[in-house]
This record gives C-alpha cells, structure tokens and sequence, in this order.
C-alpha cells in the first residue's frame, strides 16, 4: 500500500518537526508492505532528503520539466536535478498543473524524461465535474492514459493517481461503487491496452482518516495519494493505521 503526502506550496521549514513522529511510526510498521512517500515543495526537498536518508520514508518532487539535464528554462527544474537531490518519485500530471494549462503532450514527456532518470512516476489523472456529469468519464481517463504513457517503455516504473477533479480539497469523495468501477476500468486499460502486469492504481482526492476506513473496501485500490490531511502528521498516521489495521 502506497500513501503518498503531496504538500503542495505548503510547508517551511519548521514543518520538518512532523516528520519526527511519522518516521518513528514507520519504525513500528517495519514489516508490513506500507510505502510511504513524502512530496514537499522544492524549497524543502534538500532537508527532506536528509532528515529521511535513514529511514524507510521516500522522497519525491510535485513537478519537473521535460528537459532531462538542464537549459535555459527560468524557474524550471528538471529530472535529473530531482534524483540528485535524493528524489525517487516526481508526481505528473496533477489537475492542478492541467489546469494551469499542461497538455498531455508535454505530460508525456516529462513521464519519458523522469523514467531516463531513473526516477519513478506519480502519474495523476481524473475528469472534471462536467465531464462526470458528461458522462464522459471513461473516454477521458482512456485518453489521458493513452496520451500520457505514449511510447513509454517501463510502464512498472509508473503509479497511477485516480484523482477526479472535483473531489481534490472539496470533502467530496466519489461513491464508493463509481470508484471501485473507475479504478477497474484504470487497471483494465493499462492491462489490455498497454500490456502492464500487474498495474498499481491509487486515488487521491479529499482522504481523510474518517473517509480512508470506507475507501479501503475497494479491493483494487493500492494506496492514497493525500493533500490536505498529509500536513499534519497525526492525520497522515491515522490514515496509514486505518488502512492496515
Ligand atoms: P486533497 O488533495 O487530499 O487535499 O483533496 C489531493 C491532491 O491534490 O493530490
């Protein structure tokens, strides 16, 4: 089971303290299959590094460019520059960076770039609530998969986030029957239609300790991609604890 924080432009450094109880919770929980992966700002990402070396707790960045090593691109930064600073995963594709205008086209390449680094892919997609109301739910995970994993060679290296739009900082999670049905037709594509073994499918949007004991009946889910609730260490712990238990 993954739980990844996505931090988003939160944090400074003070917000180091709260891993202190989470790498001790990650002690206890030693031998069950538990990956929990930490995604700071960049700003935050060198004093994550090293506060984690020691640890069982992974490191990844919210974003990069597509441009492997380096270039004249002000206020980028770039893959590789990610797994130097002790990075192992880098989230692509949240709907907050589509919103902004990333395309699936420039998503894609910055998949095939992280993966040349050798850096392992947080691959978000999920509709928008017109698209749900739409129904057009189906068509559009199908497109952002296809697009986005085009010619991508080692499709273990990447976790799909299922994150539908409008349920990312809303309170609002999807019924529990639509998400079971959209994480299998996820799985489904990436299975027939890209040859992947064994896919590994999360869902972000809202999870909370209170939502995660309903959201962990869906068999097919692989872990939690949490916003808001990853800030506090409390919250984020409860999370891991109700899932596993
Ligand atoms: P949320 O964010 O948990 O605050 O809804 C999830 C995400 O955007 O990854």
């Amino acid at each position: 089971m993954y739980f990844i924080a996505n931090w988003k432009m939160y944090g400074d450094l003070k917000s180091l303290n709260s891993l202190n109880r989470v790498i001790k919770f990650s002690k206890k929980y030693k031998k069950k299959k538990i990956k929990i992966i930490y995604c700071p700002p960049y700003t935050l990402l060198d004093s994550f590094s090293k506060k984690l070396k020691k640890t069982k707790i992974e490191l990844g960045a919210q974003n990069c460019h597509y441009e492997i090593l380096n270039g004249p691109f002000t206020g980028s930064i770039s893959p590789t520059m990610l797994k130097k600073i002790g990075s192992n995963y880098v989230i692509i594709g949240h709907s907050e960076n589509r919103l902004a205008g990333e395309t699936n086209d420039e998503i894609n390449k910055k998949i095939k770039s992280s993966i040349k680094s050798n850096l392992k892919v947080i691959f978000c997609i999920g509709e928008t609530l017109i698209q749900k109301k739409r129904k057009l739910t189906n068509k559009i995970l199908h497109q952002q998969i296809i697009k986005g994993l085009f010619k991508i060679k080692n499709l273990n290296k990447i976790l799909i986030a299922y994150e539908p739009v409008w349920s990312i900082g809303t309170g609002v999670i999807p019924k529990i029957d639509d998400l079971d049905k959209n994480i299998t037709f996820i799985k489904n594509v990436l299975k027939k239609h890209l040859k992947v073994k064994n896919p590994k499918v999360l869902y972000g949007g809202s999870v909370n300790s209170k939502n995660v004991e309903n959201l962990v009946t869906i068999k097919a889910i692989d872990g939690f991609l949490v916003g808001g609730a990853s800030q506090k260490a409390k919250n984020f712990i409860d999370i891991v604890e109700k899932t596993i238990i």
